[in-house]
């Protein structure tokens, strides 16, 4: 009995030892065939290359849908310091900011939405960065809204202001 149990558990050990193999040929072979998983909508690109793509110019079309998602961002984002109509009189400007410049000043005016872009990217003197927070795409679109409003002369009443 004694030599019959010693036989087959060295038939098991051994069983054990090719199963061990195997069951690593298997799970090199499932972490390759791992089930596909779609991207969720709103998914953002953190490929350095997907970024840079996203913000090379001459960028999305200024469509009616972009301009209306750029009036929406730039109303989230910017108006606190530039004001609804681009002033540089947004509501914490009061309270101790310092105050942008008008987006009617002459320099401003010539920025190319590009540049309005990079501006929102990279920040520019006083003003942060908000590439954390602004989506490349939503970085066009509010530039294009920018634009637009420099053109209309701002918003309502405010656009008598120089
Ligand atoms: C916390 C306040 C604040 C917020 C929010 C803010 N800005 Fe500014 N912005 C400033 C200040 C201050 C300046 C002037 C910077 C300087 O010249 O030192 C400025 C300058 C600019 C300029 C002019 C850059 C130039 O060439 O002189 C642009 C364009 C601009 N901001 C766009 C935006 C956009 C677009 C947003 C929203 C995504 C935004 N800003 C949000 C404070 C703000």
């Amino acid at each position: 009995m004694r030599i019959a149990a010693a036989i087959t558990s060295f038939v098991l050990l051994a069983a054990c030892d090719t199963g061990t193999e195997e069951r690593d040929a298997v799970a090199s072979t499932r972490s390759v065939q791992r089930g596909f998983v779609p991207v969720p909508p709103g998914t953002i690109p953190r490929g350095v290359s997907a970024q840079a793509a996203a913000l090379a110019p001459p960028g999305p079309e200024p469509t009616p849908v972009l301009l209306a998602r750029g009036e929406e961002r730039f109303k989230a984002f910017c108006t606190p310091c530039h004001g609804v109509s681009g002033h540089g009189d947004g509501p914490v400007v009061p309270r101790g900011f310092s105050p942008p410049p008008s987006y009617y000043e002459e320099r401003l005016r010539a920025l190319t939405p590009e540049q309005v872009v990079q501006v929102i990217t990279q920040g520019k003197g006083r003003m942060f960065p908000y590439a954390d927070r602004v989506l490349p795409e939503d970085r066009w679109a509010i530039a294009h809204y920018i634009k637009e409003l420099q053109m209309r002369g701002g918003v309502g009443q405010e656009s008598a202001k120089p």
